[in-house]
């Protein structure tokens, strides 16, 4: 299917490694010319000079952190540079704090503040910065990666659900506000993607990977290119009457009906 993006630009934030980069490289292979953003410049930059060499459409490379106001205040200004604005934003993060707890034994309030600026507010830091530029443009696609989470909370997941809920309020109110300049808002919602760090020893040891590959009734892990195609759908043109979504991505783990 011809996704309709071709000569697009797009910026992916959190994209140097794992589901960002691969969801970089897979708009790339619709055609659409890319923005990475990540503070690891030697491994971003090879990102982008992958992808450029891979699919043929332009690839910068900004480094910088989501959480810093100037770094993002810089990414805005080396976009406007190279390309004069973008049309899609995918507000993907770095993970949350590890190790994973549960409510009741979250009582660090470092934890929940690194939670907070990790999580929310890195993506509230990009979208305010950028969306603005998107609403001269007459198009426009806003992506926001949360978590299965945010609709059945999962064991020890506690700072991930209550800031990815929190990402996803957000993303309703932005849909309401900026459907009339014809950009769609929306947000997926995945679960036990098999990136490198859910089958690194980081989150979970390896017995617990096993353990929760059993948890859909596909029963395995989903694969970071399985996401990618759901992000590209939702930048897609046929994506149009789609805005204030959740799409999960979780291979039937959520077992609810609706
Ligand atoms: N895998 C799953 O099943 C699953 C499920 C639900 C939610 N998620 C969430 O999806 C997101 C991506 O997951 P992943 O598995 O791809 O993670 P990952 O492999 O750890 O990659 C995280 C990326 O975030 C970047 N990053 C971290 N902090 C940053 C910052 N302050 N500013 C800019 N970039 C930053 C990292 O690059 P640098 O270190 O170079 O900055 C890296 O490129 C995470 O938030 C994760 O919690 C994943």
């Amino acid at each position: 299917m011809n996704l309709g993006i071709q000569g697009k630009v797009a910026l992916v934030t959190a994209s140097s490694d794992g589901m960002g980069k691969n969801i970089a490289t897979a708009l790339a292979a619709e055609g659409v010319n890319v923005v990475v953003f990540a503070r690891s410049a030697e491994k971003l930059q090879g990102v982008a000079r992958e992808i450029s060499k891979q699919h043929g459409v332009k690839a910068l490379a900004v480094v910088g952190s989501m959480l810093e106001r100037a770094d993002v205040a810089h990414l805005a200004s080396e976009i406007k540079k190279a390309f004069g604005g973008i049309d899609i934003l995918v507000l993907n993060t770095g993970r949350p704090p590890i190790p994973l707890r549960d409510a009741i034994d979250e009582l660090d309030e470092d934890r929940w503040d690194e939670a907070y600026r990790t999580q929310l507010w890195s993506t509230i830091n990009v979208a305010k910065t950028i969306l603005p530029s998107m609403l001269g443009r007459g198009w426009g696609r806003v992506i926001a990666v949360t978590s299965a989470s945010v609709k059945e909370p999962m064991s020890h997941h506690c700072l991930s659900t209550v800031f990815r809920a929190g990402i996803t309020a957000y993303m309703k109110h932005l849909a309401n506000e900026v459907g009339a300049h014809g950009i769609t808002v929306n947000c997926v919602a995945p679960a036990l993607i098999a990136t490198p760090h859910r089958t690194g020893s980081a989150a979970y040891t390896p017995a617990q990977t096993e353990a929760r590959s059993k948890l859909t009734p596909l029963g395995r892990m989903g694969s970071p290119e399985e996401i990618c195609g759901t992000v590209s759908f939702l930048a897609s043109m046929q994506a149009g009457f789609i805005t204030g979504s959740t799409i999960n991505v979780e291979g039937g783990m959520l077992r609810a009906i609706v």
